[in-house]
């Protein structure tokens, strides 16, 4: 097991700055993800750490030892690509050995390093086939394969599963996770799709820009967004939010909406101060305003129109209107809602997120 230190990384293409002084610890046999949309930087990170291309400016630290300047395969890492860049010509078992055989490695050694990835990975009935006998998550596979048998301590994978259908990748995320129990392996794992993320990582770096926004546990991310870019990327639909202003009453704190109404932020816990009228974001998940009040919380009361109706299996989503902000809730599939008339909404104000003007959490 491996931990990794990337401190002040700084990283230039020409004139453009797509990681500025940025900062990560990864602990031993942690599985981290890197989430984020598309240009904000990942697989630049993860190539950084795999030593595939020059950084401007910091270091980077894998089980003690810098190797910043280290070549890739001095770092003790093995990577795992989108394509899975298989040899089309070779076996399963050429391309699990290629590489070990170009390192010169005793044959014996070579045979019970690909058996043992074969094992792991449930390919030893496909070792004689060639990667165009084989479909997609087969192939993903023998990729993680060549990954393995290198007994790299330290596993990257930039979007390994970008190319499966949904339910092949449903199927590898959770033998990703059981390979990761089972082999204690620290794990950097790209990925945009935040149900694989929240899923996967022991914790998550949400990226924007080039900057790590906010490195917690899938809950931490869920539950307390750490700022509104955060807030609205992670949840699906994402997260109503209504703006308005915070006004002090001698017992309480409300939150005034737009339209004059006002809800009591009872339960609320502010992470800092804030003042009398000040601006500020109320942002609700879809699962947290119920149709009817909870007993044992101090819920407070919404009024929203709902025009569209989306059953989804399980739970019904609902869209419609409030405080004239679009606004969707999820209920339980054996509630009937009202569609087009006004109706409440309860709403536990400790589950719910406040925002400053600048889209930092209060
Ligand atoms: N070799 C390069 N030369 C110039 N610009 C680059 C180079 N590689 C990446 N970039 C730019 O750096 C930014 C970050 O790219 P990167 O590939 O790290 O994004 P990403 O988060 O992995 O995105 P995606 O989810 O689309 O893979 C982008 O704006 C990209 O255009
Ligand atoms: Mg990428």
């Amino acid at each position: 097991m491996s931990s990794v230190s990337i401190r002040n990384l700084q990283i230039s293409f020409g004139a453009l700055n797509v990681l500025e002084t940025l900062d990560l610890e990864v602990q031993e046999g942690e599985f981290i993800v890197l989430l984020g949309p598309s240009g904000c930087g990942k697989s630049t990170l993860l190539n950084a750490i795999a030593g595939l291309l020059d950084i401007t400016e910091g270091q980077i630290w894998i089980d003690g030892r810098n190797v910043t300047w280290a070549e890739p395969h001095e770092r003790g890492i093995g990577m795992v690509f989108q394509s899975y860049a298989l040899y089309p010509r070779l076996t399963v078992e050429g391309n699990l050995s290629f590489g070990l055989k170009m390192s010169g490695m005793p044959k014996a050694e070579i045979a019970r390093r690909v058996l043992e990835a074969a094992r792991i990975l449930q390919l030893e009935h496909l070792l004689q086939r060639q990667p165009a006998q084989l479909s997609g998550g087969q192939r993903q596979r023998v990729a993680i394969g060549r990954a393995l048998v290198r007994n790299a301590k330290v596993l990257l994978f930039d979007e390994p599963l970008s190319n499966l259908d949904a339910k092949l990748r449903t199927e590898l995320r959770v033998e990703i996770k059981r390979l990761h129990k089972s082999l204690g392996s620290t794990m950097i794992f790209v990925t945009h799709d935040q149900v694989e993320a929240l899923t996967l990582a022991d914790r998550v770096a949400v990226m924007h820009k080039g900057v790590i926004q906010q490195l917690a546990t899938s809950k931490e991310i869920y539950q307390r967004p750490i700022n509104r870019f955060v807030a609205g990327f992670v949840g699906s639909p994402q997260m109503n939010f209504l703006p308005g202003t915070l006004v002090r009453r001698e017992n309480a704190t409300c939150f005034r909406l737009r339209d004059g109404s006002e809800v009591n932020l009872t339960g609320y816990v502010f992470s800092r101060p804030f003042a009398d009228g000040q601006a500020a974001t109320l942002g609700i998940r879809p699962e947290q305003a119920l149709l009817r009040p909870s007993e044992h919380q101090h819920p407070d009361r919404l009024e929203a129109v709902f025009t569209i109706e989306e059953p989804m299996g399980p739970d019904t989503l609902l869209w419609g209107t409030l405080a004239g902000e679009s606004f969707s809730v999820r209920i339980s599939s054996d509630q009937t809602p009202v569609i087009g008339a006004k109706t409440d909404l309860y709403v536990n104000m400790a589950q719910a997120s406040l925002f400053d003007e600048a889209g930092d959490r209060l």
